[in-house]
């Protein structure tokens, strides 16, 4: 007999959460301008706006902040986890920073010039700014069933090689500083990345002598899905997946929120001693010395053991469970959600769920609020309000995608919590038909407005 899952831990320490009423939450999202943003997380009862530093540590992890050398140069806890970073890794250098968006900063800062051309698959938001902040162009290459939430591919991260090959041969190779592959896709749904393509993609940029860089911030749940998904890995170790991943590389930015199970936290490790010599000058200017890089000594011992942490099968397998277990469980009440379940979220497609509601009122903003007002859920929008307005004619631009995400902490909530998650949204599917109206932006960034957006209700 097959025993059902469980977790790999036991709870040591808990942090309580509480629920409100109905009333409340139509007041207090009011009172939000209907961007769930500005709620306090008091008000929330159940919190997946971000699986991003979200999570909980470990007792080893804790014992290592209390461990942290608070040296201003060569603290033993860099050390700890500049051992830990090349172990995994295999790249010969390493710069701490104190986030993903800051590992971007430092390193684009050193190898991204205006002009410059940067394919990859569905760049995140933060690495996409980063390029175009220096006047360079992203070009999404990712292939063609990632945007489509009812086909089912295995790989829905990877790379479309035509794609990228054209890229490659409609510019010149000094404008094609790097290319990024970003494992698992976040942009795409949590997606993963086949090794194979992994290895083609390195193949063809080895041969075009064009520089392939991992963003990793979730790289472990990647190598947990070439594991389970890619016949030739069943019987590899997942540190043994990540190290192989990694050699086909160049070099890494990491945001350590995620798949380094700390609160904050960011890694660059590269080979390119000349590119390692120019962004540790980057590092000093904007996030510290170059042996802690905007992190304490603590936060550094502590992700030291995260990332191995985060490479236990038994851990792994526990988190992705838990995903698939709510985004399956949503599938069966009928809601429609991107498949197959990504990695550290469920995302619901909004298009299909309220396609009453006209596109101009924002959907997926619609549709994560009633999950609010409903059951004190917190998700986030990943459609119209955040693919922003077009620079040039300052419309808004509909994204092929209308989702909200649910992204979900790592070893934060509980099965039960998976239940009552599952259950609102089944309750909210089957008054979807009631639901036509949605809202107006009231005032709004000219930049990324979807964190500080003012929303009012459609009359
Ligand atoms: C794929 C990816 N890259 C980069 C980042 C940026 O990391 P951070 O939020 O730590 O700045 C994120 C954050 O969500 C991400 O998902």
């Amino acid at each position: 007999m097959k025993l059902p899952y469980a977790e790999p831990y036991r709870i040591k320490m808990v942090e309580p959460i509480s629920q409100s009423t109905k009333e409340q939450r139509l007041e207090w999202i009011k009172a939000a301008d209907y961007n769930l943003f500005n709620l306090k997380s008091d008000q929330v009862y159940i919190d997946l706006l971000t699986d991003s530093g979200t999570g909980a540590m470990s007792d080893r992890q804790w014992a290592e902040v209390m461990l942290g050398d608070e040296s201003y140069a060569g603290s033993r806890s860099f050390l700890k986890l500049e051992a830990a970073v090349k172990d995994i890794t295999g790249y010969t250098y390493f710069i701490p920073t104190h986030q993903g968006r800051a590992a971007e900063n430092v390193l684009f800062s050193a190898m991204v010039k205006e002009g410059d051309i940067i394919p990859g698959n569905s760049h995140f938001d933060t690495t996409k700014g980063h390029i175009e902040f220096r006047k360079g162009k992203a070009i999404d290459c990712t292939i063609d069933e990632a945007f489509d939430t009812s086909v089912y591919h295995p790989f829905k991260g990877n790379v479309d090689l035509n794609k990228l090959e054209n890229v490659f041969i409609e510019n010149p190779k000094e404008k094609i500083p790097f290319i990024v592959m970003t494992v698992t896709c976040n942009t795409a749904g949590g997606q993963p990345v086949s090794m194979e393509n992994i290895k083609a993609v390195s193949k063809l940029c080895k041969s075009y002598d064009i520089t392939m860089l991992f963003d990793s911030a979730r790289y472990a749940e990647n190598c947990y899905f070439i594991k389970e998904r890619e016949v030739a890995y069943k019987d590899v170790e997942i540190k043994a997946i990540a190290k192989e991943m990694f050699s086909y590389g160049d070099g890494m930015t990491m945001s350590s929120k995620k798949d380094g199970l700390v609160n904050m936290g960011g890694v660059i490790a590269l080979n390119n001693e000349e590119v390692y010599r120019t962004a540790i000058t980057f590092n000093i200017m904007y996030e510290g010395f170059i042996t802690y890089g905007g992190m304490s000594g603590r936060d550094m011992g502590a992700l030291a053991v995260g990332l191995y942490e985060a490479l236990e099968y038994d851990y792994l397998a526990s988190r992705i469970t838990q995903v698939q277990y709510l985004g399956e469980k949503m599938a069966e009440f009928g809601v429609p959600v991107q498949q197959p379940i990504g990695g550290h979220a469920v995302y619901v497609d909004a298009n299909k769920f309220v396609p009453n509601i006209p596109k101009e009122e924002y959907r997926a903003q619609a549709l994560a609020i009633e999950l609010y007002i409903i059951a004190g859920i917190r998700g986030v929008e990943i459609g119209t309000i955040l693919a922003d307005r077009d620079p040039v004619t300052r419309e808004n631009r509909y994204p092929e995608l209308e989702l909200v995400r649910l992204a979900i902490p790592r070893r934060t909530y509980t099965h039960n919590h998976m239940e009552y998650i599952a259950a609102a949204l089944e309750t909210i599917y089957r008054s979807r038909a009631e639901a036509k109206k949605g809202y107006h932006i009231t005032w709004e960034a000219t930049i990324m407005r979807h964190f500080t957006v003012k929303l009012e209700k459609a009359k």
